[in-house]
């Protein structure tokens, strides 16, 4: 048996378990966020289980000695913790899911081999996915993290939470033994991350989606940095309400062209420059001309707008007179509604996943890039549902800046204060230019 899903056609069974292992403070949770939010993306079902929340429900706040190998109470919660969030994933898969991320420290190899054979026995396949860390400031980074985000501290003096937390990973390395360490655990999968991105070491890797997802972690990284997107300005097609085009700029669009420069530097603060992706066609070409010499341009096909196929050149009232069942079926499942002889919002996110590898393992880069295709890359940013996404409000004229955060991506908007027409349609609507104040976004 085969299905198709967001990354193409995939056997039936294929059921991964990434298993994180790391001490405390190494990133492992925001490593499996990211894999869970890019695989949701494609359509993949995918859950992170964290055993830490597991264990709160027996032991809310514990102290460091409660980690401590001689506490053979705290032990037992532990192990109890990690049974029940191996079963409740396991119970996941058996009802339809694909990639279950075990977040712990799995830090012994005892542990590993439990959750190996536990999941082998249901016929999960098992990636281990280390982060390893030696870089002080970013351990320094994760433990102020902890000690602001972490429901363990919730309430507590910072101070005494940090170093509490310090005494926690004491008792983690004293018997922490790195996957392979001693040569003995060479028969399993994994994938050994060093200081996040700069140094990994990969091991029997079999399957396609083993490799795609190891893929995508090879490309994390976390220095910092933001993305920048715009729609392209105003286009003549925007103005009669026409889909699809290659038209050029509006009077109004060009003058947003012009003033992209400063909404840049306004919002970068300083004159660094920016890498400049935009699609193929003029409408976005045009809008980065007036960019500074610095910034390097680079045109992607895959940025081009979501082709309309038949549809294409027609105002959305054309498209129901000509094709009233497509006009329906687009609205009642606009995320999979492919146009006769174009595509869907479903097809736009395959063909954008190579950009989303590149863009994470890039730093400042600005997109400038079209409607729909802009949706699709604010929906991985913004963890946006496929049904809601295709029918956000992506204004004209409008700069939006995304910092990815540990946890979350934090959102600047800076609009050019120029006017333009709304391509925003509601469901059912036909009209040329439509309020957007009743839009998800
Ligand atoms: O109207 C501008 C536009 O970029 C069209 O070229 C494109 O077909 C459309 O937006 C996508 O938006 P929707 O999916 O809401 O029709």
């Amino acid at each position: 048996m085969v299905r198709q899903n967001g990354v193409g056609v995939q056997a039936e069974d294929t059921k991964i378990c990434v298993v994180m292992v790391g001490l405390p403070a190494r990133g492992k949770s925001f490593i499996a966020q990211k894999a869970q939010r890019y695989l949701q993306w494609l359509s993949i079902p995918a859950k992170t289980f964290n055993v830490g929340n597991y264990r709160r429900n027996d032991a809310p706040q514990p102290t460091a000695d409660f980690f401590s190998t001689t506490n053979t109470e705290g032990e037992k919660m532990r192990r109890a913790a990690a049974e029940a969030a191996v079963a409740d994933m396991l119970a996941w898969f058996r009802s339809g899911g694909v990639i279950g991320i075990l977040d712990a420290t799995n830090s012994t190899k005892e542990r590993r081999r439990w959750v190996l054979e536990t999941c082998k026995a249901e016929g999960v396949e098992v990636i281990f996915v280390e982060s390893k860390c030696d870089d002080e400031n970013l351990i320094m980074a994760n433990i102020r993290d902890v000690k602001t985000t972490s429901p363990d501290y919730k309430g507590q003096d910072p101070e005494e939470a940090a170093q509490d937390f310090r005494k926690r990973i004491k008792m983690y390395e004293s018997v922490y033994k790195s996957v392979d360490e001693d040569g003995d655990e060479e028969d399993l999968t994994y994938l050994k991350m060093m200081n996040v991105g700069k140094q990994v070491v990969i091991n029997r890797i079999s399957d396609y989606l083993q490799s795609r997802v190891v893929y995508y972690l090879m490309a994390l990284h976390i220095r910092p940095r933001s993305v920048w997107l715009s729609r392209h300005g105003e286009s003549e097609f925007n103005l009669d309400g026409k889909i699809g085009g290659d038209a050029y700029l509006s009077g109004r669009g060009e003058l947003y062209a012009r003033k992209l420069p400063e909404l840049i530097r306004q919002s970068t603060g300083d004159d660094r420059p920016l890498t400049v992706w935009t699609s193929t066609l003029k409408r976005t070409i045009a809008t980065a001309r007036f960019l500074p010499p610095n910034y390097n341009q680079l045109q992607w096909k895959a940025l081009d707008e979501l082709d309309a196929g038949v549809c294409d050149g027609l105002t959305y009232q054309e498209i129901k007179n000509k094709y009233p069942e497509d006009f329906e079926a687009r609205d009642a499942d606009k995320y999979n509604y492919r146009y006769q002889g174009g595509e869907s919002y479903r097809d736009v996110v395959i063909r954008l996943e190579p950009i989303m590898m590149e863009l994470e393992r890039s730093e400042d880069i600005l997109i400038i890039t079209h409607q729909a295709v802009l949706r699709c890359i604010y929906a991985y940013y913004m963890m946006k549902d496929s049904e809601d996404s295709p029918w956000m409000n992506v204004p004209l004229h409008t700069l939006i800046k995304l910092t990815p955060r540990a946890y979350g991506t934090q959102e600047e908007r800076f609009p050019a204060n120029i006017p333009a027409v709304s391509t925003w349609r509601g469901k059912g609507s036909t009209a040329k230019h439509e309020d957007p104040s009743g839009s998800v976004m």
